[in-house]
Parts: C-alpha cells; structure tokens; sequence
C-alpha cells in the first residue's frame, strides 16, 4: 500500500508533521512518499520575515481564493498512484495557505485524487474549522474520498499564540520568549498536536 504525503511549508510546521505522519505511515507496512511542494516561480515564494505588506499580501490572497503555479519535489511523486492522499493544509486567514489552495485546483490533484480515498492534517495556531471545510469541499471536487481531516495547533492561549506567531512571521531571528513582559507560548506545533499526528495518520489507514 503506498500513501503520498503532500505538503508545503513556510516554518517548518508541516514538515514536522509530514515527518512524524510519514513513520507511523512505515511502521504500519505502508510505503510512504512525502512531497514539498511550492511556487514555480521563486520569486514568489514567502520567506521570513513577510513584514507587513507580505503578511497582507498572502493572507487576503488566502481569503480570497487566490492560486498559483506550483512546483513539486520529487517531481515523479505527483505522477505515480497511490491508495492514500494526506494533505498538509496550513492555515492562513483562517482558509487553505496558497499553495495548498493552488495544488486543490489544480490537474494534478484530479490525478491524484480521482476516486482516491484522502485525508486532512490541519496546520494552523488556532483557526482550522473554515481551512478543513474548504480542504474537504476542495479535495471533493477534485474527485476525492474524504476520509477524515483534524487539526494540529500551536499551543498557548487565543491571545498569546496569536502575539507569538504575528511577531515570528514578521521579524528575523528566533521566536521571542516575552512581549512588553508577558511571557508568551513557544512557536509551533504544541507537544500534544505532534504527539496526536501518529495516532490519526494510524486511523486514516485503517479507514482505507
Ligand atoms: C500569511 C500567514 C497567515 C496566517 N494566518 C493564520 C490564521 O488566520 N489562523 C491561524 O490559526 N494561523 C495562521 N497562520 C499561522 C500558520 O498557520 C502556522 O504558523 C502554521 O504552523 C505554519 O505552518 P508551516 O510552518 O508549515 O508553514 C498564518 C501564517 C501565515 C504565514
């Protein structure tokens, strides 16, 4: 049985998640290709610190549906068959990033995804009801089987993640530890979301 496990990753956030998804995917008997994928043209692609402008730029791009053309690595691995689709949906503006938004309208997802069983792995801080929804409804209409999605958060409160990824997408240099005094949760999938990765990823292949 092979799983393709796609995603894409501005922080890193995905990519922990695609590792860990991508074990319990082996140590089930499973074959499992992950594949990154991003903007053909580089000079698109986000990279730390977005500022503000490029904060703006692609969370209203989110919101508003916006797609480009991707690239993926391993080319070959969006060519081949598989028995099982994960997709990595990173949150921005509470909707699918981008990228992942490009990849579900695009002929490669019909590909792929005809009469495929797939599930989802939310990435977000916090928003992933809206993200899951539209992954879902997206991934369908691309011919798809929904099997399942969950959503895998940073942790802290409301107001002190959101303080924690703001300032870390916008700025250089490591995540701050405080804010005007207040100390602030760390950046990045929380211990409880990652350790939750495996246990879903296993359900997932059960449910094929
Ligand atoms: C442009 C942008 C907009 C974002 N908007 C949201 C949001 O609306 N809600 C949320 O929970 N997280 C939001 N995030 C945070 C990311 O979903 C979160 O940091 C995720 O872990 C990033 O995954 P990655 O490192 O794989 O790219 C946003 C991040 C970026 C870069």
């Amino acid at each position: 049985m092979r799983c393709l496990l796609l995603y894409y990753s501005l922080t890193g956030q995905a990519a922990r998640a695609v590792d860990l998804a991508a074990q319990a995917c082996a140590q089930q008997g499973w074959e499992a290709v992950a594949c990154r994928m991003d903007f053909a043209s580089p000079g698109e692609r986000p990279a730390r610190p977005l500022g503000i402008a490029g904060s703006k730029k692609w969370t209203q791009g989110a919101q508003r549906g916006m797609t480009l053309p991707l690239v993926y690595e391993p080319a070959a691995a969006v060519g081949e068959a598989y028995d099982l689709v994960l997709i990595f949906s990173n949150t921005w503006g509470g909707s699918p990033s981008v990228p992942v938004r490009s990849f579900l309208e695009s002929g490669e997802a019909r590909r792929l995804l005809a009469g495929k069983p797939f599930g989802v792995f939310v990435i977000c801080r916090r928003l992933f009801e809206k993200n899951l929804a539209l992954t879902r409804s997206l991934g369908e209409a691309a011919g798809g089987r929904f099997l399942g999605g969950e959503a895998f958060m940073h942790p802290g409160g409301q107001i002190g993640s959101l303080i924690q990824t703001v300032t870390y997408i916008n700025r250089a240099g490591p995540p701050l530890r405080r804010f005007l005094g207040f100390p602030l949760p760390a950046y990045g999938l929380s211990d409880e979301a990652l350790a939750r990765v495996p246990v879903f990823t296993r359900a997932l292949l059960e449910r094929v």
